[in-house]
């Protein structure tokens, strides 16, 4: 039905379709109609209403351009086996399905829209279709467990710096791998992994960039905490370049690290970071703790220094700037 009543606005380019027109065309209730469009909204179709004039569909959902992303893909390995998906669950059980079918190491999921996206800490990821980046990367590092918030904030530091090199923004990271801009997130990474004697098996990089979201775009309770990088830069994002520029430098990134270790990604994470050298407050399980930021050590904690002087780790959890 869906398919039916957009080919009947395709016959009206620019125009209004009136409720009665489209319920004589389709033979169906008014109120039909209703939930039909509400249901295209959802998908990311845009329509203006006018009492007595009807519908007009005003902006359709972007989608991947598969030719596109890989003819500019310059990367020997990340991206170069591509799974594209309109709607999915979670594109992170995606990317666990298929590598238990055998997929290797820099195979991309990408999907237009989640019905189930996955945040940290077992929140949800807001995924509208069409409107952001949402994907997750196979990958098979030769490490061990105790190593995998090295590789989030690995993933944190290719994705500012990608930012950073296709849209004009002031980005920042939050500890552990938040990037914000001007204080509200405008992405997220999660990594998930399968671990055997110690040894990772494989690593899913779970990566969210809400590129082309307009405010309306968001339910109220993220307004005030989320942005897009279309918001904060006044222009479209065309996605395919951004994935392209992060899955390069990803790529070299993570060569760097599995030739040199941590220390180098260590030292770009510092100089990107919006946490460090300022009053930080986060829950751990044994109370609050507020003081200045002051360090990353070698295994991705962060060191913040309370007001008696002492210095406390902070391994995991959010912290509140
Ligand atoms: C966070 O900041 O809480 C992490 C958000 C990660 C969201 C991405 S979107 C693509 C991938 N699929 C998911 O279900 N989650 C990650």
């Amino acid at each position: 039905m869906n398919d039916r009543i957009l080919q009947l606005f395709d016959e009206h380019p620019d125009a209004y379709v009136s409720g009665e027109e489209i319920s004589r065309a389709l033979n169906v209730s008014r109120t039909a109609i209703w939930k039909h469009i509400e249901a295209l909204r959802q998908a990311g179709y845009e329509f203006e209403a006018a009492p007595r004039k009807g519908y007009k569909l005003v902006n359709k959902p972007d989608k991947w351009n598969v030719t596109e992303l890989l003819a500019g893909l310059r990367t020997k390995i990340l991206g170069q086996k591509l799974h594209v998906y309109g709607e999915v669950d979670s594109t992170q059980t995606i990317a666990h399905n298929l590598v238990a079918s055998g997929a290797p190491e820099g195979t991309l999921v990408l999907a237009e829209t989640q019905t189930a996206g996955r945040g940290r800490m077992g929140r949800k990821w807001h995924s509208p279709a069409g409107k952001g980046i949402w994907m997750s990367l196979v990958l098979t590092p030769r490490i061990p467990v105790y190593f995998m918030p090295q590789l989030t904030l690995l993933c944190a530091v290719a994705l500012c710096r990608s930012i950073q090199k296709v849209v004009q923004v002031d980005i920042g990271i939050k500890w552990p791998n938040d990037l914000l801009i001007g204080g509200k997130k405008v992405s997220g990474i999660l990594l998930e992994s399968s671990g055997e004697d110690e040894r990772l098996k494989y690593v899913i990089a779970g990566i969210g960039i809400s590129a082309n979201l307009k405010l309306e775009d968001y339910p109220a309770e993220l307004r005030s905490i989320a942005t897009s990088l279309a918001i904060e830069s006044g222009a479209d994002i065309v996605r395919e370049q951004l994935v392209q520029a992060f899955l390069l430098e990803f790529e070299e990134m993570y060569a760097l690290y599995l030739d040199k270790g941590f220390a180098p990604i260590r030292l770009l994470w510092e100089a990107l970071s919006v946490t460090l050298h300022r009053p930080i407050r986060t829950q751990t399980p044994t109370g609050i703790v507020e003081g200045i930021a002051e360090s990353l050590d070698d295994s991705g904690a962060l060191t913040v220094v309370i007001s008696s002087g002492e210095k406390v780790k902070i391994y995991s959890g959010d912290i509140e700037l």
